[in-house]
This record gives structure tokens, sequence and C-alpha cells, in this order.
């Protein structure tokens, strides 16, 4: 049995992710406006890759006959300046969802839920990747961006992303 407070954070992440994927196709339309169609088909993945993320918690609540409550989902982020500032709000933001699933795992530990906290600990690892794939892609930008063909190389580079369902397991 899930506490409302478990179900409450629950419902709150779902609509986290789904705000994540808004987030990333915004800035997937950003890029692609530039012109920089290799940067718009990594972030236009990851948007896919959110929703994912939103679906499998919305997937554990019904199996655990848990009461989903979609919230409304706010207007992204749009100000945009640079593929570089684009990452830096990314890692900021998968930061954010970072300390987000944190309080997940500690409010399921004070409930004593092991079940959701057993089912968070696969976020906790998602969350290292996605913090890690920003910073990469940061490094990247700081070391070679400010040079054209430098940046159409990592451009090419970020084309190469296919998506893959990601599923729980
Ligand atoms: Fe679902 Fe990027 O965190």
């Amino acid at each position: 049995m899930i506490s409302d407070k478990v179900k409450e954070i629950l419902n709150e992440q779902i609509n986290k992710e789904f705000y994540s994927a808004y987030l990333y196709l915004a800035m997937s339309a950003y890029f692609d406006d530039k012109g920089l169609y290799g940067f718009a088909n990594w972030t236009k993945v990851q948007a896919k890759e959110e929703v994912d993320h939103g679906m499998i918690i919305f997937d554990y609540m019904n199996d655990r006959d848990c009461a989903v409550h979609l919230k409304q989902i706010d207007v992204p982020d749009t100000d945009f300046s640079s593929p570089i500032q684009v990452f830096e709000k990314i890692l900021k933001h998968e930061r954010y969802v970072t300390s987000s699933i944190e309080s997940i795992a500690n409010l399921s530990m004070d409930e004593c839920d092991l079940a959701t906290r057993n089912f968070i600990n696969w976020y906790l690892k998602e969350q290292v990747e996605e913090e890690k794939n920003a910073s990469d892609i940061i490094a990247k930008l700081k070391l070679f961006g400010d040079e054209k063909v430098s940046l159409y190389l990592i451009d090419k580079d970020l084309a190469k992303r296919e998506y893959k369902s990601h599923e729980y397991n």
C-alpha cells in the first residue's frame, strides 16, 4: 500500500518528467530553427526518453493500484541563446530532477515503502547518466565549440543519437 505522501510525490514526478519532455522539445525547436539539426535530433530523442520516464511511473502507480492524478504541464523555458547556454540549462535541470528523485527515495524510506524505494533506484542510476551526458557535451562545446567547423562536427555527432524506448527492469 502506497501512502498518500508517496502517491503525491510520484504524481508530481510524472509531471516533472512530462515537463522535461516539453523543455527538450522546446530546445529541439530552437536548434532546428538555427539549422543545428544534430542538436535538434539529440534533444528530440531526449524528449522521447522523458516521456518514457513519466510513463514508467504511471505504470508503476497503476500496478500498485494507486490513483494517478495528472497535473497541468507548465509552458517550457524558451530563453535560449547558444548551444552551450542550452546545455548548461540542461545540466541545471537534470540536477534539479536528480534532487527530486532523491526526495522520492528518502520519502519512501521514511514511509517504509520498500517497493517504491526499490523502484526508484532505476531513476537514480538514470540520473547519473543524464547529468554525465550534459556535462560531456558542455565539455566538448567549451573545448571546441567556438570554431564553426568544430560546431559542425559536434552537430554531426549528435545527429547519430537514436531513440531506444526505456523500460523499467
Ligand atoms: Fe527524466 Fe532527464 O530526467
